[in-house]
């Protein structure tokens, strides 16, 4: 079924056609338009386009991770065209691009009832990593806050002593933009030089800030300390930059960051997450 299909980079004339490929295959969760100059810019990710007898029918992502892993995301098939191998054949062009790039882990999530999704990953290989549930704070309405003294930390062995004990809490990883990266000391200093960690001095600490669409949704990528302070300041900061919503994804077992999530009035999403990962 796939002996005409042709993968290759996505170029500006195919902003419509990727656009559109998106629109078919998400019905109610869409981002490539906000994304696609960001996603173009990336200059060892490759934005990929399939093609059947030259009709565009699929994309996908590959994004490498501060850590030198892989994120592989954004892979949609045009629904007239799923269930003939495309999705594969997407999947295949991750692995030779990681084999092109020396990249040895590859990682991707998905909805936990998206079967043909976890399916088709676990087709390669992949392994379930971690669950997540999400939830999220609408900052539509104002919301008075405290006065708080969290300032960002821009010494990259203080975000790593601040950040790297938080590891188990979080599963291992650090959620913006549903983009799960693994919380190594290379992260912390990715997170550092983006001016993502922020520290009040009291041992309260919060991986806040955006990896595309800020204006949506700034995210809580994790935090530590005391649950109300760190909050406290997310709805400060959250409306300084004028996003419409805050978002957290936490992991399953995390009660008590549910609860803390739960009594400061984040509204859990209605399904979770799950994080696999594949050998190159
Ligand atoms: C997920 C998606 C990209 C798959 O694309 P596709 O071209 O239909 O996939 P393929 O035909 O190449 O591969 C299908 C494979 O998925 C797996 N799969 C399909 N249905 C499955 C099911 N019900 N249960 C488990 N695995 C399933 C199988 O491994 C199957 O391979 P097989 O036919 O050899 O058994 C497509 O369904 C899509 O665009 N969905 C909407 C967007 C989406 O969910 N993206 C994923 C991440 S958010």
């Amino acid at each position: 079924m796939t002996e005409n299909l042709v993968i290759r980079p996505i170029e500006e004339k195919d902003r419509t056609a990727v656009i559109s490929v998106e629109g078919k295959s998400m019905p109610h969760w869409r981002y490539v338009e906000r994304v696609f100059d960001q996603f173009m810019s990336h200059p060892t990710g490759e934005f990929s386009i399939a093609e059947l007898d030259g009709r565009p029918v699929g994309i996908a992502k590959f994004t490498t991770m501060p850590e030198g892993s892989a994120w592989v995301e954004t892979l949609r098939v045009d629904p007239a065209y799923q269930g003939r191998g495309i999705g594969k054949s997407l999947y295949t062009r991750f692995f030779d691009t990681a084999k092109s790039q020396h990249v040895e882990i590859l990682r991707m999530y998905t909805g936990m009832q998206n079967k043909v999704s976890r399916g088709l990953a676990e087709h390669f290989g992949f392994g379930l990593e971690a669950s997540f549930y999400g939830a999220n704070f609408g900052l539509e309405s104002p919301h008075p806050t405290k006065p708080h003294s969290f300032k960002p930390v821009s010494d990259t062995n203080k975000a790593a002593d601040l950040l790297m004990p938080l590891s188990d809490n979080w599963n291992g990883f650090m959620v913006m933009n549903r983009t799960f990266y693994k919380l190594t000391p290379e992260l912390c200093n990715y997170l550092v030089a983006h001016g993502r960690v922020f520290a009040d001095g009291s041992g309260n600490v919060v991986a806040f800030g955006a990896r595309f669409m800020p204006d949506v949704s700034q995210h809580i990528g994790l935090f530590g300390g005391d649950a109300a302070a760190c909050f406290n300041f997310a709805v400060a900061e959250g409306q300084v930059r004028q996003a419409q919503s805050l978002a957290c994804l936490f992991p399953v077992m995390a009660d008590a960051t549910r609860f803390a999530l739960a009594d400061a009035g984040f509204e859990e999403t209605p399904a979770g997450f799950i994080v696999m990962k594949g050998n190159v």
